[in-house]
């Protein structure tokens, strides 16, 4: 079967057992095409709330399986490879911050809506990279823990100096080996252009942007701006631009050797023809207490963002 006979039957599968594709953007490019709904953790996470769907696929990293399945307990909600992981979501153990919280009764704890959904039920709010700083200046406490990307939460900070925030050690393991050095080489090349970057990535290559956002944001910069754009976030960021705006080599990827997030790309068309039909990936089954906690951190992060 070519791929299109493959797109194919998928189009005809989610249609006959009345299923929704959810697609992050950094997903491969053949996959956003057969999605329904495609955009950043901030985005997928409100259509999630909204559409009440019967049963979902979601075409990303399990937190975000996890997210939809804690919105809409009742809509069937399939990972379509198990394996698809955000390392970063699970580099704290749920333990650690309920510890914390107990010798730290004062202190608010915000988690980054990239933790497992036993992170986000012990935390008090949770927040994406689009929404953070809102969220966090609208807190009453005034000391906050915020895990678990320093990264982020660096660039949060200094948009909130009025709170004190205790920085966990975590980190996106893509986002984060990006250099100064990968930065001026860049601009180097293509010095008439801007540079448009992630807040996971660290504070002194955020420090050369003329933009930081999240990846809703990145993309409404670089279509904004006329001329080239250097894009410092995961390259399907660029795939997106290149196939949905003219000029598309007018986008330049930031050390495309190093933004490529593995576990984004490892569901392939066949995996979520297997998700549809029942026959591969993986349900997600939440304990409903834990659910009701992590709900709880989401639901105020949709009321305060
Ligand atoms: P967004 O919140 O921008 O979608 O980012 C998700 C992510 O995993 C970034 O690495
Ligand atoms: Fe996680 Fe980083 Fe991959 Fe995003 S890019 S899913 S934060 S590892």
């Amino acid at each position: 079967m070519n791929k299109q006979e493959l797109k194919n039957k998928i189009l005809e599968a989610k249609k006959a057992t009345d299923t929704v594709i959810l697609a992050h953007t950094y997903q491969e490019p053949d996959i956003i095409d057969i999605a329904d709904v495609t955009g950043d953790s901030f985005f997928l996470s409100k259509k999630a709330a909204e559409l009440k769907a019967k049963r979902v696929v979601m075409c990303g990293v399990r937190f975000m399986a996890e997210s939809v399945k804690i919105l809409s307990p009742e809509t069937e909600t399939i990972l379509p490879v198990a394996a698809a992981t955000c390392p970063m979501a699970e580099q704290i153990a749920p333990e650690r911050v309920r510890k914390f919280k107990e010798e730290n009764p004062d202190t608010e704890v915000v988690a980054y809506i990239n933790t497992t959904a036993a992170l986000k039920a012990e935390c008090d709010v949770c927040v994406t990279s689009s929404s953070a700083i809102k969220i966090v200046k609208k807190l009453d406490a005034d000391e906050i823990l915020f895990i678990p990307d320093q990264h982020l939460g660096s660039f949060v900070q200094k948009s909130v100096p009025e709170k004190k925030l205790i920085f966990w050690d975590g980190y996106c393991p893509v986002h984060a080996q990006l250099t100064k050095e990968d930065v001026l080489k860049c601009k180097a090349e293509h010095p008439d252009a801007v540079f448009a970057v992630h807040p996971e990535s660290p504070k002194e290559v955020v420090e050369l942007a003329d933009m930081v956002g999240a990846t809703s944001e990145i993309i409404s910069y670089a279509k904004a701006q006329k001329g080239k754009v250097i894009i410092g976030t995961e390259r399907g960021v660029v795939d997106y631009l290149a196939i949905n705006e003219e000029n598309g080599d007018r986008f330049i990827q930031l050390a495309p050797e190093k933004l490529c997030c593995e576990d984004m790309k490892k569901i392939t068309l066949e995996d979520v023809y297997k998700a549809i039909i029942g026959e591969g990936g993986e349900k997600i089954e939440l304990d409903e207490d834990l659910r009701k906690k992590a709900l709880k951190s989401i639901n105020r992060m949709l009321e305060l963002g």
